[in-house]
């Protein structure tokens, strides 16, 4: 399980959510291979679709500045139980990570689950299979 330190960051990250559509702040802490933290945070748009998720936020900040060697991903969100990454997300974590990258997923009262990113997106579509 991460760190109490990495899931406060993640809480830290929802806080600056743009969520004036769902109200739904959701936060990301991405754990590189040399231990930096890249955190994002949910930003929507009136254009509902155009709306990036806290997970990807963070893992597009990581790899727009040369990062490619992660090593652990946290999410937050305000859910009765641990938050449940989308399809697009779970895709994006795949394209990025190893397939045994633990992805701890933490709910409002911050009880975790921890899956890696291949029971995220079990048979993922890669590069051309
Ligand atoms: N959202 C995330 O940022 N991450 C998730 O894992 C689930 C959903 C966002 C998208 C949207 O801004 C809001 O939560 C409601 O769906």
């Amino acid at each position: 399980m991460a760190d109490t330190k990495l899931i406060e960051q993640a809480i830290k990250a929802s806080q600056f959510a743009y969520v004036p559509y769902s109200h739904f702040p959701v936060g990301a802490a991405l754990v590189t291979g040399d231990g930096q933290v890249f955190s994002g945070c949910n930003i929507e748009n009136a254009a509902y679709p155009l709306t990036n998720c806290a997970e990807r936020t963070a893992i597009f900040k990581a790899i727009s500045e040369g990062v490619t060697d992660f090593k652990e991903l946290v999410v937050y969100g305000k859910t009765d139980k641990p938050i449940s990454p989308c399809g697009a997300c779970r895709q994006v974590m795949a394209e990025f990570f190893e397939q045994d990258l633990p992805v701890t997923l933490v709910a409002k009262d911050q009880s975790t689950v921890v899956m890696t990113v291949k029971e995220l997106l079990p048979y993922s579509f890669t590069d051309l299979n």
